[in-house]
């Protein structure tokens, strides 16, 4: 069995124990607060959202569903991450097939680590002369992010921790836990 839960409430995805970090109520409570702000922000536009799968796709249809602005929505895939560790070594497999020149986009990222995936999708997206683009990510790992580019709506800074759920995997599993949990280093 890929996740269970065991005796202590943990869960287990393949190898590892991770343990509830933030509860549905918690991200749903945030992910309303991202949306009242892009409303306002956004008011009278029609922002066209871009949301990087896999992990974003939890996250961006749940932000999208709180909107009371009209939008349209497309995915863009890149490849990243492998099991714990974050990598430089990025490759687009879904290419970007909406018309992007004066759009206002919405890049949606369930969580900016090294910031690497989306510097390369600004970079992407330079030549298709969108009209602005914009940020919104549900979690930030700070201490980690290595780039320059500003995120306009965090929904939550957190740790240098390695969390599963709402969409975040450890290895392709974990992605459709409805909460949170991060890696619990004091398992066996
Ligand atoms: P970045 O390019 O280093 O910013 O990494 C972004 C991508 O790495 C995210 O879209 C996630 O797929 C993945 N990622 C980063 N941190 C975690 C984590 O804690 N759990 C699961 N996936 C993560």
């Amino acid at each position: 069995m890929v996740m269970s839960l065991d005796n202590t409430s943990r869960i287990k995805v393949r190898d590892k124990f991770f343990r509830l970090y933030l509860r549905k109520e918690k991200i749903d409570e945030i992910v309303c607060a991202i949306a009242g702000r892009i409303d306002v922000d956004y008011a009278g536009k029609t922002p066209l959202f871009l949301g990087i799968l896999n992990g974003a796709f939890i996250f961006t249809s749940d932000l999208v569903r709180k909107l009371q602005v009209q939008c349209e929505i497309s995915f863009v895939k890149y490849a990243s991450y492998h099991g714990l560790e974050s990598s430089e070594k990025i490759s687009r497999l879904i290419g970007l097939n909406e018309k992007i020149k004066g759009r206002d986009i919405i890049i949606a990222e369930d969580i900016v680590d090294t910031g690497f995936t989306i510097a390369n999708l600004l970079n992407d997206l330079k030549q298709y002369e969108p009209a602005s683009v914009s940020i919104a990510c549900f979690c930030f790992k700070k201490e980690s992010f290595r780039e320059d580019f500003k995120i306009n709506y965090c929904g939550l800074e957190i740790p240098n921790l390695f969390v599963v759920g709402y969409g975040l995997d450890y290895d392709g599993a974990g992605r459709n836990f409805p909460d949170i949990y991060q890696l619990d280093e004091s398992d066996v």
